[in-house]
């Protein structure tokens, strides 16, 4: 059970690579520019891209999105995001604990992100079936606990599981066991997609039951239809042929974002291909963004200054969109659509 948790996530690694899997549709952002101000009437050294997120100082808004533990190789992955994140001062999500939960020897490779990042946001990830299925989440606590993790990601991945060989397709109880999680976890819960979005009626669902903040993880990026496809055997060739009609399904980012009302904290993930769509995203009403394929080649190269110079990029081409539309902080560029024009 858990080598085959272990080869899933090593598939993943590999494939999620792979650009001819990922969307052929955008997220949205390049639907929208910025209108250039020449009279801006700030100071470029004066701008703060600084935030807080869950209580914690982020040195600019944007979440390195779930990605990796568990499979061997992420030990090193997870200490490049970590250290990456430390540096850069962003917040940093796991990959699914669930290999941790099932099996002690996986542990480290999810603890080294902590080790690595002492003061960021990090956040915990399990899949929604673990959530429906689970007996109690004293264990699950517990591990938060040893990781000080800041918080407890539910991903929501349907038709992931569906188009999955191993998936797990019983969603029902989903959002009651949400609820429940949300009223007993002793962490703030997130809730987010993998890559489909999260459509406006189902955010208002996650708001029911107490939800206060959603990460959209819509389609534009990394698309896991497509890459449970490819690892579809010929046997199951009616779902793998299935899968295609597939290949673009999915509520896009920034489609999203333009049509949502919340009162909750939003995460923009899913599609933000460039670091302009950062800024974009925050525009649109995003809190934070949030970005995994952009920096899974740079992290897997267990280098992470390859990764903070990404990061570093991101963090720059935000600033300067800052100066460009003469805002100053943070709070003035999210949701502020004035300094937007759709195309
Ligand atoms: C290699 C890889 C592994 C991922 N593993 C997880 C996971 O364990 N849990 C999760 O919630 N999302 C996982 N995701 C999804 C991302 O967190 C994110 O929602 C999705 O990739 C869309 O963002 P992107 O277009 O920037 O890649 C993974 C993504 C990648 C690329």
């Amino acid at each position: 059970m858990t080598r085959d948790i272990e080869q899933r996530k090593r598939d993943h690694l590999k494939l999620a690579q792979d650009d001819a899997l990922k969307f052929s549709i955008s997220a949205g952002f390049d639907r929208w520019r910025f209108i250039h101000n020449a009279l801006p009437e700030i100071n470029l050294s004066e701008i703060d891209t600084s935030t807080t997120f869950l209580g914690k100082p982020l040195q600019f808004p944007l979440l390195i999105s779930s990605m990796s533990g568990g499979a061997q190789e992420s030990y090193a992955f997870n200490a490049s995001l970590g250290e990456a994140a430390e540096r850069v001062g962003c917040a940093l999500g796991l990959g699914s604990i669930r290999a941790a939960m099932e099996h002690e020897a996986h542990r480290d490779s999810f603890l080294i992100a902590r080790e690595k990042a002492p003061t960021v946001v990090l956040l915990a990830n399990l899949g929604i079936a673990q959530i429906i299925y689970s007996k109690g989440m004293d264990n699950v606590a517990r591990f938060c606990q040893d990781l000080k993790a800041d918080g407890l990601i539910i991903h929501l991945n349907p038709l992931q599981e569906a188009f999955q060989p191993e998936g797990d397709t019983d969603f029902k109880g989903a959002l009651a066991a949400i609820g429940r999680w949300i009223r007993e976890f002793p962490l703030p819960i997130i809730v987010k997609e993998v890559g489909q979005g999260l459509s406006t009626e189902v955010v208002h669902k996650l708001e029911t039951v107490g939800v206060k903040t959603i990460d959209i993880a819509g389609a534009g990026g990394s698309n896991w239809i497509s890459i449970e496809r490819e690892r579809l055997p010929q046997e199951k060739l009616t779902l793998k042929r299935s899968a295609h009609e597939f290949a673009n399904w999915g509520e896009p980012t920034a489609e999203v974002l333009e049509n949502l009302e919340t009162t909750s904290a939003v995460i923009a993930s899913g599609g933000l291909t460039a670091p302009m769509d950062l800024a974009k995203a925050l525009a649109l009403g995003a809190d934070l963004g949030g970005i995994a394929g952009p920096l899974l080649k740079p992290a897997l190269k267990a280098n992470p200054e390859l990764v903070v110079e990404e990061l570093r990029v991101w963090k720059e081409t935000l600033k300067m969109v800052m100066f460009g539309t003469g805002i100053s902080k943070i709070e003035d560029l999210i949701g502020n659509h004035n300094i937007l024009k759709r195309l």
